[in-house]
């Protein structure tokens, strides 16, 4: 469903990414882990198209996604959450929902007079599902800036969901949770995958990535260094020493785990 060749970012003297080769297949969990600064988010941004590659290809579903715009690969199915949270603070739970599945030009259109009159009877039984699966139906109306911090993160990952993708690209949902809500977390991961949608998960937490996911690709200043399942990536000798050799937060997690 995704495939990367030598996909890479170069900032200045910088090798944010260099020559990554990687392969999603269709209803997998895939992780995409390494210390910090190592290359994930920039793999994230090539993806979705934030940034522009300095050479490589990216591949969605057999089509070549070089030089398509965000819009355009959201359009093809390709959705993602960001690292540091960002959603619309000034509208409503309700809202950051629905303008997920709404052009800008639309959402402007009908002013958001009434949340019901404005939607569709179909988009509305979605987005209350979608927000019942977050555990937010009681906050729709809710301005998202009153949200607690977990709860701004379940939105999140409830609005890219709402986007209908067919894969979709998660930067560190878990960062800041709690053990129960990453635990919760990773149930509603699960439950999307079995909806129909393909993940790539990058997350630092452990337990998270070892419990869910099938395959694992590590980075390293930029570069894969280790891929397979998690147990085999756990035992890798390389990715051991690419968390023991980074700063504090992460050392020995990869050896941890599950
Ligand atoms: N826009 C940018 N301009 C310059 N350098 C950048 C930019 N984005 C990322 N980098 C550099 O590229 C490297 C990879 O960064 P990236 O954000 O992809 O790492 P990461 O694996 O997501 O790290 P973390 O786990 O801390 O989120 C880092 O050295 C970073 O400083
Ligand atoms: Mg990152």
């Amino acid at each position: 469903m995704l495939e990367l060749r030598g996909l890479s970012k170069h900032f200045g003297g910088v090798k944010a990414l260099d020559g990554l080769d990687l392969s999603v297949r269709e209803g997998e969990i895939f992780g995409l882990i390494g210390p910090n600064g190592s290359g994930k988010s920039t793999a994230i941004n090539l993806i979705c198209g934030v940034y522009a590659e300095s050479a490589g290809t990216v591949r969605f579903s057999g089509q070549v996604m070089n030089g398509k715009a965000p819009h355009e690969r959201l359009r093809a199915g390709i959705a993602r959450t960001f690292q540091n949270i960002r959603l619309f603070p000034n509208l409503t739970v309700w809202q950051n929902l629905w303008v997920a599945q709404n052009s800008p030009r639309d959402v402007a259109a009908q002013g958001f007079l009434s949340r019901w009159f404005g939607a569709t009877r179909r988009t509305r039984r979605e987005l209350a599902e979608l927000l019942e699966l977050a555990d937010l139906g009681h906050k729709g109306d809710e301005l998202a800036s009153n949200l607690a911090f977990g709860e701004q993160r379940r939105l999140e990952f409830a609005r890219a969901a709402a986007a209908r993708p067919r894969l979709l690209l998660l930067d560190e949902p878990a960062a800041g949770m709690s053990r129960q809500e990453i635990e919760d977390l990773g149930g509603r991961i699960r439950g999307l995958r079995d909806s129909g949608v393909t993940i790539l998960l990058v997350e630092h937490v452990m337990e998270l990535v070892m419990g869910v996911t099938e395959q694992i690709a590590v980075l390293n200043f930029g570069k894969k260094i280790a891929f397979g399942t998690p147990g085999e990536v756990q035992r890798n000798e390389a990715v051991q020493e690419a968390y023991l050799g980074t700063s504090a937060s992460d050392s020995g997690a990869a050896g941890e785990g599950a």
